[in-house]
């Protein structure tokens, strides 16, 4: 499978990728008609933030299966259009968060002690001290707008250089207030009008774009000092200039722009324009936040396992997947043996499905099962030849097959500890049932299959067999097998209560078996039907 990566990341990450079979191709500093175009071909692509992922590039894509955003925003990832293409966009939230806190930090003493500027000075011949005369932060008040995981670092490292430290965040409970140990302000307004330091750690989005605006700038006390490290254009660009300018604003310090230059040009390349270029007491670095040796090693290494196991068709905790809260270490088996269950319907029915009824039995009835659901539905779909269901679009192909899914739970339960039952309502009016379950840690078990008591561990590759329940026919089987030189790794015979006479024969083989083999045991005598069961 080919990955292509638009912007750069760790050397290590790209290697991991390669060893992990992977054809990766980087194909950086170019532009983004030029990338929509490239898309095509590809089934993974790795970006940072200035890749936009919108609805051209995901049109573009032939085969697309995941988007790995290197870094924590999303605002370049149009996460809807990903959705409906079913398309998996995977982020590494956590993996930049110290970096970019720690840049706000350094940020605000820069501003606070005028440090780039005495810099720069210095090093055009002026060491006059008393031009650059600054203020301690020690005693002030620090307003942090947006209390998430980067807010409440950069809140904790203030409060322990001996600020106050107040904040502004309408989406989260006090208790997260109450646990960094910062004042709550009922709203923006009270957070202005307190603060000598304000610094924002909130997303871009429609309520957050142009929060800060010449109104808000005013509302601010004479000579406050600003910092942006989260997305541009949260602060209105013209009016922060303005209020710089006019010393109400007594310093800026700028990481992030609304539209941001080519960060990979040479000088002198590009024609970038800003109005904070020229604005007064404005620091300015170059989205600098998550620009350390740790935060590139983190965010590549852990966007290229999501995008790995993602590629692999394993569940990976994605951006547009449905939330899950429960313990994911107890229920993955059951994601596996469901997908499996799944899979398993087309390949030994041919009658279409009407309805499916899941049941959750035993101790997993207590747990969060749909994503256990969703895993069982991706399988069906899988099964029908459906190349391109992922965990984040299978609930909604599955409501265009228009077949009806319940799921159920119950406790109840006589042989094992846990179990899932599916139950497929066919067309001509069938009811086919499967269940399996987990023996030990992963152990994946089938323990019915249509109406015959099983107890068969899932392999790679399985012939299914019901056949006269007569002496002989397994030797013959096991001739023909050995005559193509296919090892049998496993064999069980599995018989319905009320129908002695025919037998449901499981035989777990060591390697692939074609299509002519599997004609040459259909011809055996006794054998009355076959399927071939692959789940590798
Ligand atoms: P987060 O999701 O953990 O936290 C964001 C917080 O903002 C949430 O608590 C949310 O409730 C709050 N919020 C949302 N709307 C708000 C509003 N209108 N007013 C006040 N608070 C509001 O995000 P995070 O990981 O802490 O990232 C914060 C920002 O930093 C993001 O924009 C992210 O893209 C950016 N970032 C920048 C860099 C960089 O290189 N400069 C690096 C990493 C992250
Ligand atoms: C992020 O959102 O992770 C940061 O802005 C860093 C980046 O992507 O360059």
């Amino acid at each position: 499978m080919k990955i292509l990566v638009t912007e750069s990341i760790a050397e290590d990450a790209i290697n991991y990728l390669k060893d992990e079979g992977f054809e990766v191709e980087e194909y950086l500093g170019h532009k983004q008609d030029e990338i929509e175009e490239y898309i095509k071909g590809f089934d993974g692509l790795i970006v940072r933030s200035a890749t936009k992922v919108n609805e051209t590039l995901l049109a573009n894509s032939d085969c697309l299966k995941v988007v790995g955003r290197a870094g924590n925003g999303i605002d370049n990832i149009d996460v809807k259009a990903c959705t409906n293409k079913g398309v998996i966009a995977v982020n590494t939230p956590e993996a930049n968060i110290m970096a970019a806190a720690e840049l706000a930090v350094a940020h605000a003493f820069a501003i606070f002690r005028n440090i780039c500027v005495a810099n720069e000075g210095v090093h055009n011949d002026d060491y006059r001290r008393g031009n650059w005369i600054g203020n301690e932060l020690e005693g002030k008040t620090a307003g942090v707008i947006g209390l998430g995981r980067i807010g409440s670092i950069v809140a904790r490292k203030l409060k322990g250089i001996g600020m106050t430290v107040i904040a502004y965040d309408p989406h989260i409970p006090q208790e997260k207030f109450d646990k960094v140990g910062v004042k709550r302000c009922k709203d923006l307004e009270e957070l202005l009008k307190e603060s000598d330091l304000i610094t924002l750690h909130t997303p871009k989005n429609k309520e957050t774009q142009n929060m800060i605006t010449k109104k808000e700038l005013y509302i601010c006390k004479r000579g406050v000092r600003i910092i942006n490290a989260a997305r541009g254009g949260l602060i209105n660009e013209v009016d922060l200039a303005e209020a710089l300018a006019s010393g109400q604003v007594a310093g800026a310090a700028i990481d992030v722009f609304d539209i941001e230059p080519n960060y990979n040009k040479e000088p002198g390349t590009q024609q970038y324009e800003n109005v904070l270029l020229t604005a007064p007491n404005c620091i300015i670095t170059p989205h600098l936040g998550a620009s350390t040796m740790e935060a590139n090693h983190n965010v590549g290494a852990k966007v290229t396992e999501l995008v790995a196991k993602a590629l692999k068709g394993e569940l990976v905790a994605a951006i547009n997947m449905p939330s899950f809260s429960g313990n994911m270490a107890t229920i993955k088996p059951y994601i596996s043996l469901a997908e499996k269950l799944g899979r398993l319907y087309y390949q030994a029915e041919s009658s279409a499905i009407k309805k499916i009824e899941v049941v959750y039995r035993g101790a997993l009835a207590s747990q969060e099962t749909g994503i256990i659901t969703l895993s069982l539905l991706k399988g069906i779909l899988e099964g029908m030849g459906n190349e391109h269901v992922t965990f984040v679009n299978v609930q909604e192909a599955f409501e265009d097959c228009g077949i009806e899914v319940v799921e159920a739970k119950t406790t109840q339960i006589n042989k094992y500890n846990n179990l899932i039952n599916v139950k497929f309502y066919t067309d001509d009016g069938r009811q086919l049932e499967l269940d399996g379950t987990i023996f030990g840690q992963e152990t994946e078990v089938l323990v019915s299959f249509f109406g015959y008591e099983m107890n068969f561990q899932f392999a790679n590759t399985i012939i299914a067999m019901q056949n006269k329940d007569v002496p002989g026919v397994i030797g013959k089987v096991a001739t023909i097998l050995g005559s193509h030189d296919i090892n049998i790794e496993c064999m069980h015979w599995g018989r319905k209560a009320d129908k002695k006479e025919t037998a449901q024969s499981f035989v777990a083989v060591e390697k692939p078996v074609s299509q002519d083999v599997i004609d040459e045991i259909a011809k055996v005598d006794g054998v009355n039907r076959i399927s071939l069961l692959e789940f590798n």
